[in-house]
């Protein structure tokens, strides 16, 4: 009886109609099937959170393109071009024009946005039919709900290129629901990791990386919303960089509107490297904390083990797709790949925090 019970997919042994009854089965076979408590999320659910993490890493990763394409990078006549906003470049690849041209992007990326749009209801709408079952917390989806309307707003109220704000905004929420939806995968997977004494001690530090690398992602974004990125060319540094109060205040202004000349290009001025060495300081702060965190994961043992290298991959590989964007003039591709780049740290972060949070008590 065991070895043909144990041959049977697990689903089929879960699945009732809601009612008890189970569907297909008689005897022995069905009592026992009744008797199994109703998973507290559904297939449904597990299938909806999946898809909608990785649609929305690749709408994050698309509106990054667009952007960063609109806003020059990589163009034909670069540097001299950058910052002449919608002019595409439309050279084909062979020619050194980009491997996915803008009107595609935009297509992937409308098609994306809007199945992502419909799949974050349904994960609303089936995070309240299982809170009486002891689902997931509704408090998360619909956060994720709440940042699609604000973002979709975001989009139609406020669509310039030139608010540093609108766009640290948009990349900020995109990489929240990203975290937020990978983390709500996360937590309703089967809980394997015991909770340790490691675990426990570096609970605060992982909590603490969150804010570090949420912190970094938002200098990026203020960089690439001011139009920093070539206003320090050297991988070296930066000698126009003049960190005074006054550029500081100007270069982070919060409602700042960047000006356009006579010819329709983004004007920088003195505050402008400044805000681009801010990041790559940031990103030295950065890689200090995160890479002492994950070599103290690392000496956990099991999963913190794993999660603590993953962190270190993902570590090393954003900061050398930074170093090597600057190092080649920020090509189009390289620096989406160094947005993408900021995601994949950032699910490193929650993975080490999911691993250190204790499990649910039932
Ligand atoms: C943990 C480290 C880092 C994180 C999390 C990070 C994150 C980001 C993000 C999210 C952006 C905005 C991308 C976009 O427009 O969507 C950005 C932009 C940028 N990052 Fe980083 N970064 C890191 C390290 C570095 C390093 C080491 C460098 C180079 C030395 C670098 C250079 C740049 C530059 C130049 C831009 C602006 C690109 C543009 O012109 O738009 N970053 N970064």
């Amino acid at each position: 009886m065991h070895s043909f019970l144990s041959k049977l997919p697990a689903s089929r042994l879960h699945r009732g109609d809601g009612n008890g009854k189970i569907a297909g089965k008689t005897g022995l076979h069905a009592a026992m099937a009744e008797h199994k408590p109703q998973p507290a999320v559904s297939h449904g659910f597990t299938l909806l959170v999946s898809l909608s993490t990785l649609l929305v890493f690749v709408v994050v990763v698309l509106s990054a393109y667009i952007r960063l394409g609109d806003a020059g990078l990589g163009c034909a006549d670069w540097p001299a071009c950058f910052g002449q906003i919608g002019v595409h470049d439309n050279r084909s690849l062979a020619e050194g024009g980009p491997l996915l041209p803008p009107s595609a992007a935009r297509s992937f990326h409308r098609v994306a946005a809007t199945l992502f749009g419909f799949f974050v209801l349904g994960i609303t709408f089936l995070a309240f039919r299982h809170r009486k079952r002891g689902g997931p917390d509704v408090v998360l989806p619909l956060i994720v709900f709440g940042l699609t309307v604000f973002l979709s707003v975001l989009g139609v109220v406020t669509p310039s290129p030139l608010i540093p704000a609108v766009t640290t905004g948009n990349v900020l929420g995109g990489m929240a629901m990203l975290a937020l939806l990978w983390w709500i995968g996360l937590r309703i997977q089967p809980q394997t990791a015991p909770d340790s004494a490691a675990a426990t001690q570096l609970l605060p530090w992982a909590r603490l990386a969150l804010v570090v690398v949420a912190a970094q992602i938002a200098l990026g974004a203020w960089t690439s919303g001011s139009f920093a990125g070539p206003s320090c060319a050297q991988l070296s540094g930066c000698e126009s960089a003049n960190f005074s109060v006054q550029n500081l205040a100007r270069g982070y202004e919060p409602t700042r509107r960047l000006e356009r000349d006579a010819q329709g290009k983004v004007m920088t001025d003195a505050s402008t490297p400044v805000v681009h060495m801010t990041h790559r300081t940031g990103a030295l702060l950065t890689f200090l904390y995160l890479g002492w965190l994950g070599f103290k994961a690392r000496t956990g043992g099991g999963h913190l083990r794993t999660s603590g290298n993953v962190l270190l991959a993902m570590l090393a590989l954003q900061i050398m797709l930074g170093l090597a964007g600057v190092a080649t003039g920020l090509p189009l591709l390289l620096v989406t790949a160094h947005n993408a780049g900021a995601a994949l740290l950032l699910l490193a972060v929650v993975n080490l925090n999911h691993r250190v949070t204790p499990n649910k008590q039932p």
